[in-house]
């Protein structure tokens, strides 16, 4: 998306713009030198390498994303062609219809691959893709189903906003036009449902789908039931701002201010949250740099849909704060035994998992961050 030209304040410094992304291809450079084209990076092992996963990982696509976004950035094709690798890996995930991930694995890789080649082949892909996601759409509870697994009946969770993308743009180009008006349904769902009055968010709704009733909303990432996973929290605020974009729907764009506001009102000092805005033992809780990341990206394509220069204004400045900070020796990987470009990020802070690491979509989010700028 191409965005005016900004006052100063209002974006970073053009020389720390050019040192991060030299800053990305050395630690991208790394990475290539070990991982095969069927390992995808995912988070950081103590020693600072990658952990490579298969395709079937929820989060094989942002690691082929980072690598078109830097070829977008430098328009080398020694970048393009290392992402076509990568992203060639993923093919057969396109007609995965085992959970609502397909939307994460193909729109960063394939999606990202499409915007920038225009091959036919990743087009035809992104539809296929899009289909298999399509499969998990009940009319009932009109929503997609997030998982399989676990004690819920039909659950939907608060991240799968993001995959509605690849079906709004299927449907937009190319792919079946109902595909739409599934992805906004599930949009305005989820706004209702996830959303609570104060603009936090629930991470999980199970619903009944013989009556499409809600039968429970909690967490599983999270804290709490009552709590905010951090994370989950950006999630809303791309996910919505994005299903404003392909719909033009105010009550996504009020619902996206909503959450926006809360997690900007909810910040630590330094712009980056805990991994959950309500953490037992704050303000000693690890913090997900990942989540302010997600929610930088979105923020400023929310600046710039907000009717009002305040609004516009408010959010850019939201999003310039936290990339400043994660910009800063506190949270970018430079000098540090991490392949990452940021550090402290959290996967599955209940389970154990991924505590104070470095996540691939953290840096795929904090990429395309720059690149909006
Ligand atoms: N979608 C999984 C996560 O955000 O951890």
């Amino acid at each position: 998306m191409d965005l005016p030209a900004q006052p100063q304040g209002l974006s970073l410094p053009s020389p720390l713009v050019i040192r991060l992304g030299l800053f990305a291809e050395r630690q991208l450079t790394k990475a290539g030198d070990y991982l095969a084209a069927e390992e995808h990076a995912r988070s950081t092992l103590p020693n600072g390498r990658w952990n490579g996963v298969a395709a079937t990982n929820w989060a094989s696509g942002f690691y082929a994303g980072c690598l078109w976004l830097t070829a977008d950035r430098t328009g080398s094709d020694l970048w393009a062609r290392r992402a076509a690798v990568q992203t060639e890996d993923l093919a057969s995930m396109q007609f995965h219809t085992g959970d609502h991930d397909v939307g994460f694995r193909i729109w960063n890789s394939f999606g990202q691959g499409y915007r920038l080649t225009g091959d036919p082949a990743y087009h035809s892909v992104l539809l296929n893709a899009a289909q298999s996601l399509a499969t998990r759409y009940d009319g009932t509870v009109g929503c997609t189903r997030s998982w399989d697994f676990g004690p819920w009946q039909y659950p939907v969770i608060i991240d799968n906003l993001m995959n509605l993308e690849l079906l709004f743009w299927a449907a937009q180009n190319g792919g079946d036009p109902t595909w739409q008006s599934m992805a906004h349904s599930h949009a305005l769902r989820s706004l209702q449902e996830h959303v609570r009055p104060d603009g936090s968010t629930y991470h999980v709704v199970d619903f009944d789908p013989s009556t499409g009733n809600v039968l429970w909303k909690g967490t599983y990432q999270g804290h709490a039931d009552t709590s905010t996973w951090a994370r989950g929290q950006a999630w809303a605020v791309y996910g919505l701002t994005m299903s404003y974009r392909y719909t033009g729907d105010p009550a996504l764009l009020d619902g996206a201010q909503r959450v926006a506001d809360f997690f900007v009102d909810h910040l630590p000092e330094d712009g980056v949250p805990y991994w959950d805005f309500q953490a037992p033992g704050l303000p000693n809780a690890a913090r997900d740099s990942s989540a302010a990341a997600i929610a930088a990206a979105g923020l400023l394509e929310l600046a710039t849909h907000t009717p009002t220069p305040i609004d516009q204004v408010r959010y850019r400045l939201a999003a310039i704060r936290i990339l400043k900070s994660l910009a800063s020796d506190a949270y970018l990987a430079a000098g540090t035994p991490s392949h990452a470009l940021l550090l402290h990020g959290v996967g599955h802070h209940p389970a154990g998992n991924e505590i104070d690491v470095s996540l691939i979509y953290g840096d795929y989010y904090f990429l395309e961050a720059l690149s909006r700028l």
